[in-house]
């Protein structure tokens, strides 16, 4: 870094001190997170749900039938109509997008079931106009923390996401959901309610053999994987077989609620205070794509009130201001432009915030991306290493899914090095292909993987195992 006044050097070195998170830490932050899934089994609980899923099976590639699917996510609302083969192969799928209009986030819940049940009604008489139609079997992915007692109801434990729709956290969900399909008398029946990480695992196992984790990197952070019904303490009331399979659900997005390991800065502390939630989801919170632009934006803010330094000398920052203005797409731009001029950063900054930057400011700047993506895909790493550590697998593939994973720039690479600084890789591993532990691109989780868990759910019902 050429010529960098000493006030925003000195800047550069206390964001470093701040964010970046050495081996040591990230192997004390897995040993913990392995206690905390053990925790979170059993009876008492603990601060990560572990949400048993009844999702009991992988596929075995003999799945058949038409299924609905339904991806309730952060952006959008997709339904999908999925086929699958009679032999392992193409799946068969049309499927259509509608927008999830913001204020339906924090609106009520039946303007929410409404929403969605017109979108699926559309969906309906648009692809099967004038038929006569039996009721279809729907796997619904809803991606929050839900209790389940059976695969086809769930009772929403909180919101998260920056979702707040009063009314609903507490209850099933299910119920509301159905009563408002059949006001509009669509023929819909609810199969099962999936976790998007459980539909990623399943939807990647699918055509991966090797395939032990799903996990979603997107707008929220969380996994799931298989335990075996005699690991989980909570469940042994049911009399379950020990040695059959159960998804977990972990919710690892609330891993170290109670502050013990994880190294929070001054604006993670600020992010959980002004959220909806504060207290909740602190792991998330500093690592899914939903916070990692307004984690940028504090710093910022911070560094343009701070009189030991001098950034945006002279400018007002109105624009910069605003909460939740940046999105991890901003963060992802200034991490690609190439280093020599960063011109795109110096556009983004005009064009977004108004604001004119110098070159040593664009540095910090640049600077300041790259140590929020390094820390959120490092402490991810852990995630991953601390359900491998407790499983006692050394190697497998993990299917992973979400915008910050298939579009953060080094995300994948960075996270590879943080698994083999924490499971002492030898050297040449740790660069993301052909590592003991691969991350991979998941199969659609949401639609292919919700299908597959309604397939799987009518296999266990029609053998009487539900
Ligand atoms: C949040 C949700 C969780 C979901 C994740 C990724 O953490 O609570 O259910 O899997 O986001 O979408």
């Amino acid at each position: 870094m050429a010529d960098v006044p000493k006030d925003l050097m000195d800047q550069i070195t206390r964001l470093e001190e701040l964010f970046v998170v050495p081996t040591e830490k990230l192997k004390e932050i897995t040993d913990h997170f392995v206690n905390e899934l053990t925790k979170g089994l059993s009876v008492e609980g603990g601060s990560i749900p572990m949400n048993p899923t009844w999702c009991m099976a992988f596929p075995d590639g003999y799945e058949t039938g038409t299924y609905l699917a339904l991806d309730m996510g952060g952006t959008n609302l997709r339904v999908c109509e999925i086929t699958l083969p009679e032999e392992k192969g193409e799946f068969d799928i049309i499927q259509s997008k509608y927008r999830m209009p913001e204020e339906l986030k924090t609106g009520t819940a039946e303007e929410l079931w409404g929403y969605i049940a017109d979108c699926l009604q559309q969906f309906i008489e648009y692809h099967h106009e004038d038929e006569d139609l039996q009721a279809l079997p729907l796997g619904f992915t809803f991606s929050y923390p839900a209790t389940q007692e059976f695969i086809d109801h769930g009772v929403l434990q909180r919101w998260t996401k920056g979702f707040d729709i009063e009314g609903v956290e507490g209850h099933d969900v299910v119920p509301p959901f159905e009563a408002a399909l059949a006001e509009r008398g669509v023929p819909i029946k609810l199969t099962a309610l999936v976790n998007d990480t459980t539909g990623t695992m399943i939807a990647s196992a699918y055509t991966d053999p090797e395939m032990k984790i799903g996990c979603i990197f997107g707008t929220g952070c969380n996994a799931a994987y298989m335990e075996e019904c005699g690991s989980i303490p909570k469940l042994a009331h049911m009399n379950l077989d020990p040695s059959l399979p159960m998804a977990i659900n972990c919710e690892w997005g609330a891993f170290d609620n109670e502050h013990k390991v994880l190294p929070r800065t001054p604006y993670d502390i600020i992010i959980d205070k002004e959220s909806p939630r504060p207290g909740q989801q602190a792991f998330e919170k500093m690592i899914a794509g939903l916070y990692l632009g307004e984690i940028f934006r504090l710093v910022l803010v911070d560094l343009h009130g701070n009189p030991d330094c001098k950034i945006f000398d002279g400018q007002e920052i109105p624009k910069l201001k605003k909460a939740y203005s940046l999105d991890a797409g901003f963060l992802s731009a200034i991490e690609e432009d190439p280093f020599e001029n960063l011109q795109e950063t110096a556009d983004l900054l005009q064009n977004k915030l108004s604001l004119v930057a110098t070159k040593p400011e664009l540095e910090l700047i640049r600077r300041l991306a790259e140590l929020i993506g390094t820390r959120a895909a490092r402490l991810s790493a852990c995630g991953v290493a601390a359900i491998c550590k407790k499983k006692g697998w050394s190697s497998c593939h993990v299917g992973a899914d979400g915008s910050v994973f298939n579009k953060y720039p080094h995300f994948k690479v960075r996270g590879a090095q943080a698994l083999k600084e924490i499971l002492d890789w030898p050297a040449g591993k740790g660069k993301g292909r052909n590592d003991p532990i691969e991350v991979l691109p998941a199969e659609d989780g949401s639609g292919v993987g919700a299908a597959l868990i309604a397939a799987l759910t009518l296999k266990r019902v029609a053998k009487g195992q539900n």
